[in-house]
Order: C-alpha cells, then sequence, then structure tokens
C-alpha cells in the first residue's frame, strides 16, 4: 500500500509525525506500508516556486492514498493568489477529483466539558458532514477584481452542474443509509438558483433511497441549529462553502477542532485524508498541537480506501483509551485532566494500541 505523506506548513509536520508513528505501530497487523514525502504549500512554494510542484503531482497520482498535515501561514499571505499555500490544496482536490468531503464529527464522552456548549446539548453527538469539495464558489467561473467605474470591484460565482450535486448526492444518501437513515440537505434556495437546483436534485436522487428520510434546511437555519440542538441531525449535505463554515462549527461541538478529522475521495475510494484545521501558526513548533485529528484521519483512511475496519477501530479504540485516561492536549484541557503535548498524545495512542 503506497501511501503519499504531505506534511505542510505550520503545526503540519508535528501532527504527521505522530500519525505516522501510529501506522508504523500497527504494521503488520495485516498492513504493510510504503511512504513517499512530497512537498506542497508554503514550504513546497519556498523550495520550488509553487504550493503543488510536479513531483508532489506525481507521487500523489502514484499513491493509494494520501496523508496531509495543513497549510499556509502568515509568511505567505501577501504572495500572489497563484502562489497562496491554499492553492495547493485546492490544486490536488481538483486534479484527483476528490469531491466527496466526509467530516465526522464524534463527541467521545470524556470531552463532553470540553465543549463550549452545556454537556446535555452535546452528550452522545454523532454527525457526518458531507461536504462537496470540487466545485462551487471556490472554483466558479469568472473570478476576479476588475476595474469598473473608478473603483475595483471582486467578484466569484457560485455554480454547480446537476452531474456535480448528483455525484455527492448519492455519497450522502448511501453514507445516511449506512448510519441513522436521516439526511438533511442544507442550501440556500430562497437566494440563490444555484442552490434551488441543489435542492431539486436532492429531492430527484431520493426517490431511489425511500429508506432514506430527506429534510431541507436553509443554511443560517443550519448554523444556528447546530449550537441549539445539534443531535438532530445524522447526515448533512452541502456545497464546498456552506460546508466548510459548518463543518468548523460542528468541530466545536467536539470540543475543539483538534479532533476533527476528514477524508475526501473520489468515486473510486482513492481518497486523501487530512485533519478539518488549519495550519495553527499560533502554535507551530511548540509541541503542543492535538495530533488527534491528523491520527483519526489516519484511521479513515485504513477504513475508506484500504478496507481495513479492524485496524482503524484499533486506532479510534486506542484514541478513546487514552482519553478516558485523562490525557489532553491544550486544546481539550480542562481541570483534573493530564496536559500533554503533541509527541506524549501520539506516545499515549501508541501505548492504548
Ligand atoms: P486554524 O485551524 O489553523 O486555527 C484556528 C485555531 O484553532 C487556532 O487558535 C489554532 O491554534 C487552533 N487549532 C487548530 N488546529 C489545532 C490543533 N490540532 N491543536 C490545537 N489547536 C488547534 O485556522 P486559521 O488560523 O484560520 O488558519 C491558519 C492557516 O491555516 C491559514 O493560512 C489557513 O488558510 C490555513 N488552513 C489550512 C487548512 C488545511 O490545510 N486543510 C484548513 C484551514 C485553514
Ligand atoms: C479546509 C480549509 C480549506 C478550505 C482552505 C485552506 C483552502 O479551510 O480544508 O477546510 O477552505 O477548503
Ligand atoms: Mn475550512
Amino acid at each position: 500500500m503506497k501511501i503519499c505523506v504531505l506534511p505542510g506548513d505550520g503545526i503540519g509536520p508535528e501532527i504527521m509525525e505522530q500519525a505516522l508513528r501510529v501506522l508504523e505501530a500497527l504494521r503488520g497487523d495485516g498492513f504493510n506500508f510504503e511512504v513517499e514525502t512530497a512537498l506542497i504549500g508554503g514550504s513546497a512554494v519556498d523550495a520550488t516556486g509553487t504550493p503543488y510542484p510536479e513531483a508532489t503531482s506525481k507521487a500523489a497520482k502514484a499513491a493509494d492514498a494520501i496523508l496531509l498535515g495543513a497549510v499556509g501561514g502568515p509568511k505567505w499571505d501577501t504572495l500572489p493568489r497563484e502562489q497562496r499555500p491554499e492553492r495547493g490544496l485546492l490544486a490536488i482536490r481538483k486534479e484527483l477529483n476528490l469531491f466527496a468531503n466526509l467530516r465526522p464529527a464524534i463527541l467521545y464522552p470524556e470531552l463532553a466539558n470540553a465543549s463550549t456548549l452545556k454537556p446535555e446539548v452535546v452528550a452522545g453527538l454523532d454527525i457526518l458532514i458531507v461536504r462537496e469539495l470540487t466545485g462551487d464558489i471556490y472554483f466558479g467561473q469568472p473570478r476576479g477584481v476588475r476595474e469598473e467605474n473608478g473603483e475595483r470591484v471582486g467578484f466569484n460565482t457560485m455554480v454547480y452542474s446537476e452531474s456535480e450535486i448528483r455525484r455527492i448526492g448519492k455519497v450522502a444518501f448511501e453514507a445516511a443509509r449506512k448510519r441513522g437513515k436521516k439526511l438533511c440537505s442544507v442550501d440556500k434556495m430562497n437566494v440563490l438558483e444555484a442552490t434551488q437546483l441543489w435542492r431539486d436534485v436532492m429531492i430527484e436522487i431520493s426517490a431511489d433511497y425511500p429508506d432514506v428520510e430527506l429534510s431541507h434546511m436553509l443554511v443560517d437555519n443550519a448554523a444556528m441549529q447546530l449550537v441549539r440542538a445539534p443531535k438532530q441531525f445524522d447526515v448533512m449535505v452541502t456545497g464546498n462553502m456552506f460546508g466548510d463554515i459548518l463543518s468548523d462549527e460542528a468541530s466545536m461541538l467536539t470540543g475543539s477542532i483538534g479532533m476533527l478529522p476528514s477524508a475526501s475521495l473520489d468515486a473510486n475510494n482513492k481518497g486523501l485524508y487530512e485533519p478539518s484545521h488549519g495550519s495553527a501558526p499560533d502554535i507551530a513548533g511548540k509541541g503542543l498541537a492535538n495530533p488527534l485529528a491528523t491520527i483519526l484521519s489516519a484511521a479513515m483512511m485504513l477504513r475508506y480506501t484500504f478496507n481495513l475496519e479492524a485496524q482503524a477501530l484499533r486506532i479510534e479504540n486506542a484514541v478513546k483509551k487514552v482519553l478516558a485516561a485523562g490525557y489532553r492536549t491544550g486544546d481539550i484541557y480542562e481541570a483534573g485532566t493530564r496536559q500533554v503535548g503533541t509527541r506524549e498524545m501520539g506516545d499515549a495512542v501508541i501505548a492504548a494500541l
């Protein structure tokens, strides 16, 4: 099994090191792998002048799965848009057709008090956000900044084709079928035509899934409902932009964004696996970052790309054990628990394996 490893920027290399140590600890348990490491994001810009070098593209295409840390940071924020680290991430998602982004927000019972919401609101939370990842206003044309009537005008285009909506809809219905059989599609059809089409196509697909209960919600209400009563949701499906925002919101229900893994899949379950959070420049290089979102992303890789359910569960159970034993990085720390750094958290997960 070939894994392309892209540590990236900021806390990326620190959290990736722990995820790789966890995978190394599983080696032999029905699981053998080769790693090819490549550059992406700001570190790629520094070394090669571009955030997604040709060599990285080649390595990613040759691999069965890609494990990514995070990209970006203040150092590169003033570069022209094509050279920004985030462009590297968008380019790899688009090039490999990774249109289905799965972001599970699960609250581990031990972290009920780490959430900023009341424990009873989040206890038992288990939501899956299915975010479309290669369309929408992120990629729509035309885009840019132009001069008009003596001032600058910035513009982007929200666009979705029927086939793009249909393929992400199917992923979401299939996921709902395997879980609580409830799917909530989130749109803004009261204002935006592209999302009226989104709703229409979701309704059409639902004919093939009579066992799944489809509901619809406007995105502003969905943002409110996620903090009011998040347990009403099972699977949520939405576009690229709304999914970006709602998944960060959902992460806080689980205690910290440092807990939220993600899988970005193509039509054949080749996937890129990464934590949902960014490069956390404020804590980078200090050994403080929570590596669990990345470790849990590696578990998702074993499950979705390599079909190694038992090994994925071994990692997830090890994480549960470590939390139950009171290990906490700063982002999930509370009085009475044991504060550890990035590497110690990795050590604890490996010991629990
Ligand atoms: P961020 O997710 O990097 O950080 C937001 C806050 O959460 C910070 O206070 C940070 O310290 C904290 N945090 C994030 N991950 C953590 C972890 N594992 N452990 C503990 N605390 C954690 O978001 P931001 O500050 O808006 O963005 C910083 C940079 O990251 C930007 O350049 C942005 O474009 C980039 N970014 C990249 C990705 C990605 O690579 N997938 C995702 C989001 C943001
Ligand atoms: C994410 C990030 C990216 C996104 C950025 C860094 C391009 O926020 O993976 O959620 O907006 O998709
Ligand atoms: Mn995001």
